[in-house]
């Protein structure tokens, strides 16, 4: 048995903080952002917007696309790194105001590479026949997460949420996953929960920018060819290139290894900014609604995030 993606949806905040908004709050200006980064404006979630509200939208955009029901799905996985609570999971919202029934439903902690992991995973889940139907979602209020007064890290981030549901199949879909993490690295993107961390100064994220830009240059090379050498592929067989959506000049970087016009890569940073967990399942939405992604293209969604994590995904869609 193998999965395959059955439905897409994804849900962003109305309310748009361009980067002229940004020039008036503090000490930045567009042409800074966008050359550094590619990012012209965010989306950001509302006062009474929770993360769970956010992952839910997006599911019921993802069930409608693939005419999945209720009673059809058999697990809810959510990455984020921006939980509503604690505990529990923001899956576990996620499934009550879903109407689903007493499933699984968990959350996976991976940062800006948590929906290749929830992915992985859930393809673990239905090649075993546990599971026939399992939702995958990634949801972020990373603007919630960061410090206002810190220009290195605030101009980066926005809100959303994107959501898949994989399905059993005879025929493949999901080709491939790869997963890493590199734990001595924590000290160089992370965000400390203060309520069990006393010491800490902040709940913010903490990020040494160039130190994370060239860890996430170097790691996603290698996993793009640990990818191609475990499928016998070669660049020029990736229809499309749907990478995290950190930076532009990673992800050109990674276009620029993979011999791919940034015409097959699904861009969606300049708009939403830094989704983390988000980023894939929004991009990868759009790219299906407005026809770039058909059925059978060969689709190579990789992300890198806090951990170290990094992981990618191979997928005929
Ligand atoms: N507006 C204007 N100036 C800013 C600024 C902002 N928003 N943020 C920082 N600066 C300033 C710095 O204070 C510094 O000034 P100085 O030279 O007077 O000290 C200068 O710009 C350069 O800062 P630096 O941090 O060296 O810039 P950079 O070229 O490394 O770009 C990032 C910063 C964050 C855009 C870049 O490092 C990056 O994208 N890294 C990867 C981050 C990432 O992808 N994180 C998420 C991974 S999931």
């Amino acid at each position: 048995m193998y999965s395959k993606i059955v439905g897409t949806g994804s849900y962003l905040p109305e309310k748009i903080v361009t980067n002229q908004d940004l020039e008036k709050m503090m000490d930045t200006t567009d042409e800074w952002i966008t050359t550094r980064t590619g990012i012209k404006r965010r989306h950001v979630a509302s006062e009474t917007d929770t993360t769970a509200n956010l992952a839910t939208r997006a599911a019921r955009r993802a069930m409608e696309a693939g005419n999945v029901q209720p009673e059809q799905i058999d697990m809810v996985i959510v990455a984020t790194a921006t939980s509503d609570d604690a505990f529990p999971s923001t899956a576990s919202r996620v499934q009550h105001q879903l109407g689903l029934r007493h499933v699984v439903a968990f959350d996976v902690s991976a940062a800006c590479a948590g929906f290749n992991h929830g992915l992985s995973i859930a393809d673990q889940y239905i090649k075993t026949g546990f599971a026939k139907m399992i939702l995958v979602i990634g949801c972020e209020m990373l603007t919630r997460a960061v410090d206002w007064t810190d220009r290195s890290t605030c101009v980066l981030f926005g809100d959303g949420a994107g959501a898949v549901l994989l399905g059993a199949s005879e025929t493949p879909g999901l080709l491939s996953t790869h997963l890493h993490c590199d734990g001595s690295q924590h000290h160089i993107l992370y965000a400390p929960n203060t309520v069990v961390q006393k010491n800490a100064d902040s709940p913010f994220v903490k990020m040494e920018g160039k130190e994370v830009f060239r860890h996430a240059v170097t790691r996603l090379g290698e996993l793009v060819d640990e990818t191609l050498s475990a499928n016998n592929l070669t660049q020029t067989d990736i229809d499309w290139l749907i990478p995290h959506q950190a930076n532009i000049r990673i992800i050109q970087a990674m276009a620029k290894k993979l011999n791919m016009s940034m015409e097959k890569v699904i861009v969606t940073l300049d708009d939403q900014g830094n989704t983390s967990a988000a980023s894939i399942p929004l991009a990868l939405d759009i790219a299906v609604r407005d026809g770039r992604v058909k059925r059978g293209d060969l689709v190579l969604l990789e992300s890198f995030g806090g951990g170290l994590v990094w992981g990618s995904a191979l997928i005929r869609y």
